[in-house]
């Protein structure tokens, strides 16, 4: 029977920052589930919640109200830097977060050539990460990611500061986790991706979830929209 569980479960998910007049209502009474290998869109404007669900997903932030659980291991990549020292090489970096993440230190050490690799950081391994660019610094939080073990992966906006090369990896890895079986929630702006990679898109505005179906229906009702309110 636990085979057939979603691999999400969000049940009246809802997040306030702040208190009293300073609350801020995030993300307000949302309910989806998401099955074992489904991949899952996350659009809407800027503020709407994108990035508040995935932290509550990842239980980064304990739910204001409502209940999420996840089945199996998670991987997030959700706040840039999370986790990163800006004072500390990549290859260092590499190490502290594989281990963090879940890999024996000995792993850690032998997956740090690879990820190097993956990010198409290795010219740049010993130099400390305050010197990084952003897309280095996705690349390499991307590469961390997707190299410990999971089942369910959530990312939060990797394509608008990725190169083409990073993008063709990343679709490339996208793919190989499909053919993997494992659950992917994905936000984003970049909305060709979306459609090419989600089976489902949630659209929220104002942390509510205002459409929760296949790309071909939900993307036709967003685009127009202005990305900011
Ligand atoms: N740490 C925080 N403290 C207070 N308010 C926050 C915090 N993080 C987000 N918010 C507020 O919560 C709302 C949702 O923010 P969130 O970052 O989830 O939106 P988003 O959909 O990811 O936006 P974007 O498209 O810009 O990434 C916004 O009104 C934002 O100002
Ligand atoms: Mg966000």
């Amino acid at each position: 029977m636990t085979a057939t569980r979603p691999a999400i479960e969000a049940v009246g998910l809802s997040k306030a920052y702040g208190r009293r007049e300073q609350r801020q209502v995030a993300v307000a009474d949302v309910s989806f589930s998401v099955e074992q290998g489904e991949f899952l869109g996350v659009i809407g404007p800027n503020g709407s919640g994108k990035s508040t669900l995935l932290k509550l997903i990842a239980g980064i932030y304990p739910p204001t109200a409502g209940t999420v659980s996840v089945q199996g291991t998670v991987s997030a990549l959700t706040e840039l830097g999370v986790g990163f020292s800006q004072e500390l090489d990549a290859r260092r970096n590499i190490l502290i977060n594989g281990t963090l993440l879940g890999l024996a230190p000995r792993d850690a050490r032998r997956m740090t050539d690879e990820i190097l690799a993956f990010a198409e950081l290795e010219h740049v391994a010993d130099r400390p990460l305050k010197n990084f660019s952003t897309g280095m610094h996705v690349r390499l939080a991307f590469a961390v990611a997707v190299h410990v073990p999971f089942d369910v992966l959530l990312v939060d906006e990797i394509f608008l500061v990725g190169d083409l090369s990073f993008q063709e990896r990343c679709a490339e890895s996208f793919l190989r986790f499909r053919a993997e079986g494992k659950t992917v929630v994905l936000a984003s702006h970049v909305l060709p991706v979306i459609e090419a990679l989600c089976d489902r898109v949630l659209l929220l505005r104002n942390g509510v979830c205002e459409a929760l179906g296949p790309p071909s229906v939900v993307l036709p009702s967003y685009v127009g929209e202005p990305l900011s309110e």
